[in-house]
């Protein structure tokens, strides 16, 4: 199988119409698999800009409950299939710790993705905490399987899964390639349970402080299928450097 490589940019909470179209002018002619997440309220500019571009549009959230109703403040999976959208990060870490999502409201929001025809990015990952008392598998296990659940394993024949380790997640502290390539396995080993195929062909990306600099010997990594960048994403050079990485 020929080396594939996904990369999706999650910009968090950053940008602006100005800086937005400065970054997407300069990495717009990216030729490998693409996806930018900006946050929702600029979806609709940025996938405006990149009409005529191979580049993909994520949200970085979706509604859990429902398609429409009173839910002050949330988009659904109906209106960002309306808006173009094709896929969505979910269960992200920091939507984890800050706005208490569970493994069963992130799976809750792959089956509304799903409902639209829409491609989570389901994440996972482990505190350092959690690392320290050997919890690694455990935990991302638990998170993934939460999704196996609830929604069959073939919900991850249209899903990625990025494993981000909370402690490499803005702290410069990224991961070694070995570590993540053992996280990725294990994570492949535990889809190929279910299915196979399912596991051959699952993106599997890493996320926690991929820089210029470490990008290509995570991406040399057998199960290291690509990138979820964050910080680097903003600075137009350096995400060009991590995707010529690629
Ligand atoms: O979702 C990607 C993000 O959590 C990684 O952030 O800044 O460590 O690349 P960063």
């Amino acid at each position: 199988m020929s080396r594939r490589i996904l990369i999706a940019a999650n910009w968090k909470m950053n940008g602006s119409f100005a800086v937005n179209t400065s970054l997407l002018q300069a990495i717009n002619g990216i030729q490998i698999p693409l996806i930018i997440a900006p946050p929702s309220l600029y979806i609709a500019s940025v996938r405006q800009q990149l009409v005529g571009t191979t580049l993909k549009v994520a949200a970085q959230n979706v509604a859990a409950e429902a398609q429409q109703g009173a839910y002050t403040g949330e988009v659904s999976a109906k209106m960002l299939a309306d808006a173009g959208v094709s896929y969505a990060i979910i269960g992200h870490s920091e939507r984890r710790q800050y706005y208490g999502e569970t493994d069963a409201l992130v799976a809750q929001k792959c089956q509304r993705l799903h409902e639209f025809g829409l491609t989570p990015i389901i994440c996972v990952g482990e505190s350092l905490a959690e690392r320290e008392a050997g919890l690694v598998q455990t935990v991302v296990e638990r998170q993934l399987t939460a999704i196996i659940d609830q929604c069959g394993i073939y919900a991850l024949a249209q899903a990625v899964v990025a494993y981000e380790p909370v402690w490499a997640i803005g702290t410069g502290k990224t991961a070694t390639p070995a570590d993540a390539q053992a996280v990725h396995q294990f994570l492949r080993e535990l889809v190929a349970k279910y299915d196979k195929n399912i596991a051959e062909n699952l993106y599997i990306l890493y996320g926690g402080s991929v820089k210029a600099d470490n990008a290509a010997s995570l991406f040399a990594m057998p199960d290291i299928d690509g990138a979820l960048v964050g910080g680097a994403s903003l600075v137009a050079k350096d995400f060009l450097a991590i995707c010529h990485a690629a």
